[in-house]
């Protein structure tokens, strides 16, 4: 016979079979079993510390969850579906260790505010986690940056030739997105980290209860100020799924360069042979798989935060039953994320750049005929005379299938008069990216130091 539900006093009949598989999340919220323990701890000292709780029943409680705590970590720990969920698995193990004491861990408290708890408490330490995984990532890039500061390739638009910038210039602008995606989740884990217990089911509890201590002994900054509110929204959750997802997208995007770069059409970058895969059938193949599957995955962590909205919508105040619903998309996203951040870095930090080919693309595009153009508006031509004259010299450069920067003084000087011989410095690559000397800019040295103002950042 099974064992009989923590609320099956009030039923005629035990559960259905089907219904007990359907409304059980054992299964996935045993993940938060830790916490859940550290929130119950809290909890009853705080209730002994109020008299509420008698000094020896938290000692009793104190004991089991520690021995709890040391079966869950072993493996030893019989999790049982009778039992619904984590939460419920643990309090019946407490009372089959202690007794009485282990039925009075519950006084003052729901299930509704407890499982807010445990989940604010696994998403800060998940939180945690991530933000150390965003700096590593950032300082494999940082490394980089570094390194090719001054290494010229093209910068697109549209994925057509734009204008130079170099390697490193590029490099930064993910540890932008990253920058800001650590700052959100900051923010973030600043509002996830407020107390709901004390909420109790809804309505708070009759109890003479002190939140403030459970809140200082479980390092939350504040409380939930509003008993419903505690124990019904699951904003937290929401938030981080969409900053994730924000962060996974801008993973999504790089992976999306690293696929063309390390295609031969392009031939950018070498990536480490250790993140690349071949092909079953074709012996020639060298996949950028782990590029790929970052792509790819953002989608589910978009899932998780729209999974996450719609979950919401309908829901009336205060706790419902779709709320434990809210776990495995987090859950997902989180480790999405931790994954995707974490091969991203090992990949980033073994990315060999290709100069040779870096280099033929720039000199393919006429990369350099907006700094021809910058070039007579120094010598007094306004900006929009200067763009139809060097837009008429591409043409031509068009015609006779060279570059702009290829063509003879003599040709360019056919198309104004204010060309002179120094022009052809302003043509070369380097010319045009050491000339975008200004805050934010590609040319070499503000690329250094904006590598070092980026690292002084993550310290
Ligand atoms: N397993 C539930 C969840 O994840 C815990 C809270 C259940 N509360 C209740 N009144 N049924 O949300």
């Amino acid at each position: 016979m099974p064992k009989k539900k923590a609320w099956s006093g009030r039923f005629a009949e035990p559960v259905d079979e089907q219904v007990k598989r359907f409304t059980a999340s054992v299964d996935f919220d045993r993940r938060l079993a830790k916490y859940d323990i550290e929130g119950s701890l809290a909890h009853a000292r705080m209730l002994a510390a109020r008299g509420i709780l008698p000094r020896r029943d938290l000692a009793a409680i104190q004991r089991g969850l520690a021995r709890i705590g040391r079966e869950i970590a072993s493996g030893t720990f019989e999790w049982s579906l009778d039992a619904e969920d984590v939460h419920l698995n643990i309090e019946r193990r407490l009372t089959a260790l202690v007794g009485d004491a282990g039925k009075r861990l519950h006084t003052a408290r729901s299930r509704n505010d407890q499982v807010a708890t445990d989940l604010r408490l696994w998403l800060r330490a998940e939180i945690d986690a991530v933000l150390k995984l965003i700096v590593a990532l950032e300082r494999a890039l940082l490394a980089q940056a570094g390194r090719h500061a001054g290494l010229v390739m093209p910068g697109f638009t549209h994925l057509q030739v734009a204008q130079p910038v170099t390697f490193g210039h590029h490099l930064l602008a993910y540890v932008e997105m990253l920058e800001r995606d650590r700052q959100r989740l900051k923010q973030i884990r600043s509002r996830t980290n407020r107390l709901p217990l004390g909420a109790a089911a809804l309505a708070g509890t009759s109890f003479r209860i002190d939140r403030a201590r459970v809140a200082r002994e479980l390092g939350f900054e504040g409380l939930c100020e509003n008993s419903l509110d505690a124990v019904s929204d699951r904003d937290f959750a929401v938030e981080f799924c969409a900053a994730a997802a924000l962060a996974m997208v801008h993973l999504s995007r790089f992976a999306e360069e690293l696929v063309l770069w390390a295609s031969p059409r392009f031939g950018f970058v070498r990536l480490p042979d250790r993140y690349c895969t071949g092909s079953s059938i074709m012996p020639q193949k060298k996949n950028p798989d782990v590029a790929e599957l970052v792509r790819g995955k953002s989608a589910r962590v978009i899932g998780s935060a729209v999974a996450l909205l719609v979950l919401m919508k309908g829901q009336p105040l205060a706790y419902n039953k779709d709320n434990q619903e809210d776990k495995e998309p987090l859950f997902d996203a989180v480790d999405t994320l931790k994954d995707s951040l974490a091969v991203f870095a090992g990949m980033v930090a073994g990315l060999e750049p290709v100069p040779r080919a870096m280099r033929a693309a720039v000199l393919e595009g006429h990369a350099t005929a907006t700094d021809l153009a910058d070039y007579l508006v120094r010598k007094g031509v306004p900006f929009r005379d200067a763009h139809e004259v060097v837009a008429r010299a591409v043409r031509e450069a068009e015609r006779v299938g060279r570059d702009l920067a290829a063509l003879p003084l003599a040709t360019l000087q056919r198309f104004s008069a204010k060309i002179g011989p120094d022009a052809k410095a302003v043509l070369t690559p380097e010319g045009s990216i050491a000339a975008r000397n200004h805050a934010g800019g590609t040319a070499p040295v503000r690329v250094r130091a904006a590598v070092a103002r980026a690292r002084k950042r993550l310290t």
